[in-house]
């Protein structure tokens, strides 16, 4: 057992991939379509635009949001508003592209620090952070670390109370719930960020989406994914019947070509309807991680089994954990047959953020503690109990 996460792909799966193969469309035909409708029904958020990563997801929802709020106007580099440059604070542990996202647009990031029994963004870090603030967000940005909600209700009252937007980067949630809503409802926030990149709770290989319930802000997203480029554009034909050149477009704003293809999207429809079965089979992994390691060094993090998306199985090690028995740690676990993987470095620690350097002490803790542990369709229960018996061998 090599891997920490994995794609579970079967008969169905291929088939669907086989028959856009045989079609006419490989790209913007009708199974990009499907798969948007099924995502919406899925969520009940009003729209879901699907694109090439979540990466993408974010960087359209961003520029949607800060376009609405009066910056990038015409959606060139520059995004100030009133000589300031717009501002989106995001979660310290999440992968690089929350915050790179926010930067390739042309904002200004920072950071707020987490919550240790989480990994989620700290609300009370978040509101201290904002009461101190010289200059407040225009956007902050959730990260549902695991596939574990963060507290929306309680970050929506500080939106409202400090006029920031809810982007949220539930790129671990699809198949999770937040209040008995399912994660990218939008229902606490202005738009919300999937992926389904291979190893995520639906696998596409690489691939995303944005669920807004704002139509105009779908409307700039569908957009900006696909050129900036409107088809159904106003040159009338006198004479004519048609009220357009049917081969006409016009280039109305500075667009990207994010768009997903219909081999992905087939893939994605075909995955959707396993979600469920890929959520059931990880609530019992994540049971048997927990018995086995329950009353030991170790300490699980995943709790909330009913609401939670299952994409990540994350343990804490003991508090005196070093970098280098982390790193026995990981060879004694692959000589035993099984990889975790760690998440994540604190971004604010990376290079690219150096004036942001140790600006989140529990997040480095937590990058310090933290393994995620094999979490997939292919692991067994007893393999988990396994696993999880030599994990524990290491601090006999
Ligand atoms: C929290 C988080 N945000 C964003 C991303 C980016 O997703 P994608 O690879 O689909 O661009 C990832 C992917 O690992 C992620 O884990």
């Amino acid at each position: 057992m090599k891997f920490y996460a994995r794609q579970s792909i079967n008969e169905s799966d291929r088939k669907a991939v086989d028959d856009v193969l045989q079609s006419d469309y490989l790209t913007q035909g009708p199974s990009v379509g499907a798969f948007e409708t099924g995502l919406s029904k899925f969520t009940g958020a009003a729209h879901a635009g699907t694109v090439n990563s979540a990466t993408s997801a974010l960087i359209l929802a961003y520029k949607a949001v800060l376009f609405q709020r009066g910056f990038c106007q015409g959606f060139g580099d520059i995004c100030e508003k009133d000589g300031h440059r717009a501002l989106i604070w995001v979660a310290a542990n999440t992968f690089v592209s929350t915050a790179s996202a926010a930067r390739l647009c042309g904002a200004q990031v920072d950071f707020i620090d987490i919550d240790m029994t989480s990994g989620n963004m700290c609300l009370d870090h978040l509101t201290a952070k904002l009461e101190a603030a010289m200059y407040l967000p225009d956007i902050v940005v959730p990260v549902h670390f695991a596939g574990v909600s963060v507290d929306m209700k309680r970050l929506s009252e500080l939106s409202k109370r400090y006029g920031f937007d809810i982007v949220e980067d539930a790129a671990h949630g699809l198949g999770g719930f937040y209040d008995n809503k399912p994660i990218g409802s939008c229902a606490y926030s202005s738009a919300a960020a999937v992926s389904f990149h291979a190893i995520k709770t639906i696998a596409t290989g690489e691939g995303g989406a944005v669920f807004t319930n704002d139509d105009h802000l779908f409307e700039l997203v569908e957009g900006l994914k696909s050129h900036g480029v409107q088809r159904k554009a106003p040159m009338a034909l006198p004479d004519s019947s048609a009220d357009w050149a049917p081969w006409y477009y016009e280039n109305t704003a500075l667009g990207y070509n994010f768009r997903m293809t219909e081999i992905q999207a087939a893939l994605g429809s075909s995955q959707l309807e396993r979600i469920e079965t890929f959520r059931t089979h990880k609530i019992n992994l994540a049971q048997t991680y927990r018995d086995c390691l329950a009353n030991s060094v170790v300490t699980c993090l995943l709790t909330d089994d009913a609401m939670s998306a299952h994409h990540l199985m994350p343990v804490l090690l003991p508090e005196d954990i070093t970098e280098i028995k982390k790193i026995e740690l990981f060879n004694y676990c692959r000589d035993g047959g099984f990889q975790f993987n760690v998440h994540y470095y604190p971004v604010n620690d990376q290079p690219v953020y150096a004036d942001k350097a140790g600006l989140c002490p529990n997040a480095m803790q937590f990058y310090q503690r933290e393994i995620s542990l094999p979490f997939h369709m292919d692991v067994m229960p007893e393999q988990a109990a396994n696993f999880a018996a030599h994990l524990l061998s290491f601090f006999a």
